[in-house]
């Protein structure tokens, strides 16, 4: 066995002459007739090792049979690389070590891809061998980023006082908005556990038992359709406090953000992040997780269709929807072919029933909808929203729902097809004053926008019998680069509020008592006022890596059809193991 004396990413100019020892994977290998040159990896990084036929024939025949990703150990002298052999690209790029000794742990079999290059396969194919693709600089270094970032979060909220409390992973299945996973009980046939969505209410139950700041990094799951940005099980930074008020929440939140952007990337955000409200937000970009790092907000463009003859527009006014705009700079290279595709595309996934337009030439307003508006009016719009040359306008007018989310996504398309956002700019914001609730038309009623523990405004209390629609709850979201990065909210601690909370989200007493009862009844026994907030623990190390992908800062992540390719799970379990739980399947197709 030889034992390392340094790691593959340690040895610099002052090691020369010294004698080490080396273990990592073989990542490169060079046959040279008489010299073999091998790049030797471990996590650290890679060195150079030099094995000589003339100076040592023994080891120059075992290191021949060597492959790519073998594992071994070598003894050896470090030297100077001669001045044209430095790579500056390398930390250890100055030295390399001259083999006296030579241990073969274990020989790889031909990688099923290139280690060296991540993107040689496809990803089901990396995923499948996730193990080897762990391997590749990129997943390397957004591991130990993500471990640097789970340390600074711990560093942080310990020297504010927090402690860490697990909270149990087998519990009361109490849907939050997405489906359960549920565990069958052997012990209790027909009964099941849930995986808990969040730690929601035993962060609360814990501010009844008096630890007035908790956190956790926990794991979470929740049965819904995945993206990009979410996984079926996934981990948050969960956090509660006990004699707070919102803007105490948001310093906390804010400074861990900082904290953590500070330690991993030394990046010094803003002492304190922007705050829209949630109807400033939708009013602005169309979204309420704005990406800030460029401009083009939305306008108001009633006042113009009223001055028009665009009769599709009028009318969308007079039955009381909605007529906005935005403009692209720039867009002269903007064919029909172009806009006929984004109309295409806003129609079909964003519910717009078309995208009207105008270009901005020679100084008026040109294409489009333009010749159903006098020249005054062109004038008036090319000089309220601030109209350049060769701009374009697109316009939509429809519900409010409908023009604030198809204008809020065609921003960010335009955006991002005319690459004006700056990738090295960081936007955190806070939106906060969410809406306490919003209709549900399929289900004909209200649903909690948070969820139901979420305190109302308390000025707005008495509107949420009258005019629910328009109650502000205590509810924020922390937005980074347009991505959701955290949300939570000041908790109803109270149980004549939670109590007409549930009224207007249309459950029953006994249906509470049966779902929630066990926080109902903590809440009897004086019960702090609290709140908190979680954030996605993989959307910031997401952010922190540079990447648009969660999977690529989870070690074993699922694919976007909730499966682990490597282990093959979800899977079929055998008979007896049903029969124990007292679980019998149902016409399955096995094959
Ligand atoms: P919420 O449901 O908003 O709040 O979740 C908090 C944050 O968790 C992240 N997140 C996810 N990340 C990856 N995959 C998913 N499927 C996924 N779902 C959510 C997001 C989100 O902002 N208990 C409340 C928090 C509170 O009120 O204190 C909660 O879970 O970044």
């Amino acid at each position: 066995m030889i034992k390392r004396t340094h790691n593959c990413g340690e040895l610099r100019q002052k090691n020369i002459n010294n004698n080490v020892s080396l273990c990592g994977w073989i990542a490169k290998r060079r046959d040279l007739g008489g010299l073999i040159f091998i790049d030797l990896r471990d996590r650290y990084g890679k060195t150079q090792v030099v094995f000589n036929e003339d100076t040592h024939p023994d080891i120059f025949k075992t290191a021949k049979k060597l492959g790519l990703e073998d594992v071994i150990g070598i003894t050896g002298l470090v030297n100077a690389r001669p001045k044209e052999a430095v790579n500056p690209k390398m930390l250890t790029g100055e030295v390399d070590i001259s083999v006296t000794e030579l241990v073969v742990f274990n020989e790889s079999d031909t990688p099923p891809f290139d280690i060296g290059n991540r993107n040689s396969a496809m990803e089901e194919h990396r995923l499948t061998y996730r193990y080897l693709e762990l391997r590749t600089d990129e997943l390397q270094r957004n591991m130990i980023l993500r471990h640097k970032a789970g340390q600074a979060t711990r560093e942080f909220l310990n020297k504010q006082d927090f402690i860490e409390i697990e909270t149990p992973i087998l519990m009361k299945s109490t849907p939050e908005g997405a489906r359960d996973f549920l565990v069958p009980s052997r012990i209790h046939k027909g009964r099941f556990y849930a995986l808990p969505q969040s730690p929601q209410t035993y962060k609360q139950l814990l501010m009844v038992a008096g630890f007035d700041k908790y956190f956790q990094i926990v794991k979470c799951f929740r049965d819904e359709d995945f993206r990009a940005d979410r996984q079926p099980e996934f981990t948050q930074i969960d956090i509660e406090m006990s004699f707070i008020e919102q803007n105490d929440i948001i310093k906390i939140g804010t400074g861990l953000t900082r904290y953590v952007f500070e330690s991993v990337l030394d990046v010094k955000l803003p002492e304190t992040f922007p705050s829209f409200t949630y109807q400033e937000a939708m009013e602005k970009y169309g979204s309420d997780k704005p990406d800030t790092r460029f401009g083009m907000e939305l306008h108001e463009f009633a006042q113009y269709v009223e001055q028009s003859d665009f009769n599709a527009f009028k009318s969308v006014l007079e039955i009381g929807g909605r007529v906005k705009a935005v403009v692209c700079p720039n867009a002269d290279h903007f064919s029909r072919k172009v806009i006929d595709e984004l109309t295409v595309w806003i129609k079909t996934y964003h519910g717009a029933k078309g995208l009207a337009w105008m270009k901005s030439v020679n100084g008026s307003l040109d294409g489009g909808i333009s010749k159903f508006f006098p020249d005054e009016v062109k004038s008036q719009i090319i000089n309220d929203l601030d109209v350049s040359e060769n701009d374009i306008i697109f316009i939509i007018g429809d519900t409010q729902k409908v023009v604030l989310n198809s204008l809020g996504a065609l921003r960010l398309e335009l955006a991002n097809l005319e690459n004006l956002i700056d990738t090295n700019a960081w936007a955190p914001l806070w939106v906060v004053d969410f809406p306490l609730v919003e209709w549900n038309d399929d289900k004909n009623r209200w649903d909690a926008m948070h969820h139901p523990f979420t305190s109302p405004h308390l000025e707005d209390i008495k509107l949420m019998e009258t005019d629910p629609a328009n109650v502000r709850s205590l509810g924020y979201d922390v937005v980074v680069n347009g991505y959701e990065l955290g949300g939570g909210s000041i908790r109803i601690h109270s149980k004549d509020l939670q109590k007409k909370a549930f009224d207007l989200l249309g459950v029953s007493e006994s249906e509470a008592q049966e779902k929630f009862g066990f926080l109902m009844d903590a809440f009897k026994y004086g019960a702090p006022p609290h709140g908190g907030m979680a954030f996605g623990f993989d959307r910031l190390v997401m952010l922190l890596a540079g990447s648009s992908q969660i999977r690529d800062v989870i070690a074993f992540p699922k694919t976007t059809s909730a499966m682990s390719l490597m282990d093959n799970s979800p899977s079929f379990v055998d008979d007896q193991q049903l029969y124990e739980l007292g679980l019998e399947i149902k016409k399955i197709d096995k094959s």
